[in-house]
């Protein structure tokens, strides 16, 4: 429900279309979700140099980076994770809508909110990608500690250990982070987008 009376919808001049016929190529999200420590952001990251490198026009939202600015004021009950990515669908839409392939990389742990986020856009423009890693590794690794200081109980509510992560049933792209190398990671996703004529 929006707060705001009194405002009305404005056409934009320009068209997405438009946009994606000057870029040359179409616009989508690839959303990232796994566990913290599964590789999201690191093949998020590794992806968009390759499409960057390609020339074509592109952004990255990150889970960590936006917590530092727009979602600062969230934190990680769930309703709070909800409202996160709330915000990241939409501002991801804006994006979208700009013309660019967009990659969000959120543990985005509910299927509801991953369900809600998809319902904003056009068929084939939400892609969601699982970053399938089984916790035992995304713990092995454990790259920021978190996992540690989770079990000796200094962080509540964290995903995977005191809080669920609930996997896609239907994912666009599936992506097996600890039998691949981020390289193939990045092949395999720019080969789906080859085929669903993205790129
Ligand atoms: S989400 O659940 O709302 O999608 P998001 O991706 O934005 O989470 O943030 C996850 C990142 O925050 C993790 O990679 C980790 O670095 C950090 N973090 C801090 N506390 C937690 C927690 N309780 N659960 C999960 N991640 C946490």
């Amino acid at each position: 429900m929006s707060k705001a009376t009194n405002i009305t919808w404005h056409e934009a001049a320009i068209s997405k279309a438009e946009r994606r016929s000057r870029n040359g190529h179409g616009s989508c999200v690839l959303w990232f979700t796994g566990l913290s420590g599964s590789g999201k952001s690191t093949i998020a990251n590794a992806f968009s140099s390759f499409l960057f490198q390609e020339g074509i026009s592109e952004y990255v939202l990150d889970g960590d980076n936006v917590r530092h600015g727009l979602n600062k004021d969230l934190g990680f009950s769930d309703e709070d994770r909800t409202e996160n990515i709330r915000r990241i669908g939409e501002v991801a839409k804006l994006f979208v809508d700009s013309g660019k392939i967009v990659t969000t990389a959120f543990i985005s742990p509910f299927r509801s909110d991953r369900d809600q986020v998809r319902s904003l856009f056009e068929e084939g423009e939400f892609i969601e990608v699982f970053v399938d890693c089984p916790i035992e590794e995304c713990e092995r690794r454990d790259p920021k500690k978190l996992y540690a200081k989770a079990r000796r109980g200094e962080i509540k509510d964290f995903t995977g250990i005191d809080s669920p992560y609930e996997a896609p049933v239907k994912p666009e792209i599936t992506i097996h982070s600890n039998s691949l190398s981020v390289e193939e990671s990045v092949k395999q996703i720019a080969e789906d987008l080859k085929n669903r004529g993205i790129l």
